[in-house]
């Protein structure tokens, strides 16, 4: 765990446009009511990192997993959501987080960083032992109740986000869309965006993707209390 660091290294020059702005825009887009505070969000330590499901804790405590392409923000996302600098490791290089990464959350359930995929510059070996345990982890492990998908809010699903969308329609599971990096478009392109996301995946015109900026902080208080609902309802 020593070892475990970090660079949280996201850059303010992507900034375009004005923070009270990007608020508002967000809160509009984003209806989901606000956290109750009955989850201590700031009660957050990292477990572990495995790499393979043998080595992922025992018992049942239910757990939520960040998952998405390389470089989309998942552990940015978990470093932003508990408000930590230093808890996920970042980086500006793809490929950064390998294992799966444990982190207890008050000692009610676990956030899991995942790998990301989509990354081409890695070996077919590398390749084949991240998608080997990914696979294991995905489709086998029943403490994982919900899935935070990460979507780069600029661009279109790829190939590998439509895997990931089938995987979760099989599974059957609960899954919340979340457009990250939303601070990089113009307020002015949220609707196109979200709305070229909901046509991708054939959603619903109305259906609901999270505005999430881990430069900005916006949207934590909405995943804190779709978690809440996840969590304490079940
Ligand atoms: P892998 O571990 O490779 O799967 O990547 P990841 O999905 O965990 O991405 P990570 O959080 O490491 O972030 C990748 C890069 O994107 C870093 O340079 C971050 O600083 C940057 N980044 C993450 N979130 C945001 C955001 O909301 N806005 C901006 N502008 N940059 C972000
Ligand atoms: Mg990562």
């Amino acid at each position: 765990m020593s070892n475990f660091q970090n660079s949280h290294n996201i850059s303010s020059s992507t900034h375009k446009i004005s923070d009270d702005f990007f608020r508002k825009v967000s809160e509009s887009k984003n209806s989901v009511p606000p956290a109750q505070g009955k989850i201590n969000f700031s009660n957050v330590t990292f477990i572990k990192s495995a790499t393979n499901i043998k080595s992922c804790p025992c018992g049942s405590r239910p757990e939520i997993a960040v998952a998405g392409r390389s470089n989309v923000g998942k552990s940015s996302f978990i470093n932003t959501l508990f408000n930590r600098n230093r808890l996920a490791k970042v980086s500006q290089k793809p490929g950064k987080t390998s294992a799966i990464n444990y982190f207890d959350v008050s000692g009610m359930f676990y956030i899991v960083d995942l790998p990301g995929y989509g990354f081409a510059r890695v070996s077919k070996a590398q390749k084949a032992l991240w998608s080997r345990m990914m696979n294991g982890y995905l489709n086998n492990r029943n403490q994982l109740k919900y899935i935070i998908f990460l979507l780069d809010v600029r661009h279109t699903p790829s190939d590998d986000d439509f895997v990931m969308y089938e995987w979760i329609k099989q599974r059957n599971i609960r899954f919340l869309p979340v457009a990250s990096k939303c601070d990089k478009i113009k307020a002015s392109e949220v609707d196109s965006k979200l709305n070229a996301i909901r046509q991708s995946f054939n959603l619903k015109y109305d259906s609901e993707i999270l505005l999430f900026s881990s430069l900005k902080k916006l949207g934590v208080d909405q995943v804190k209390s779709k978690i809440e609902g996840i969590i304490l309802n079940d």
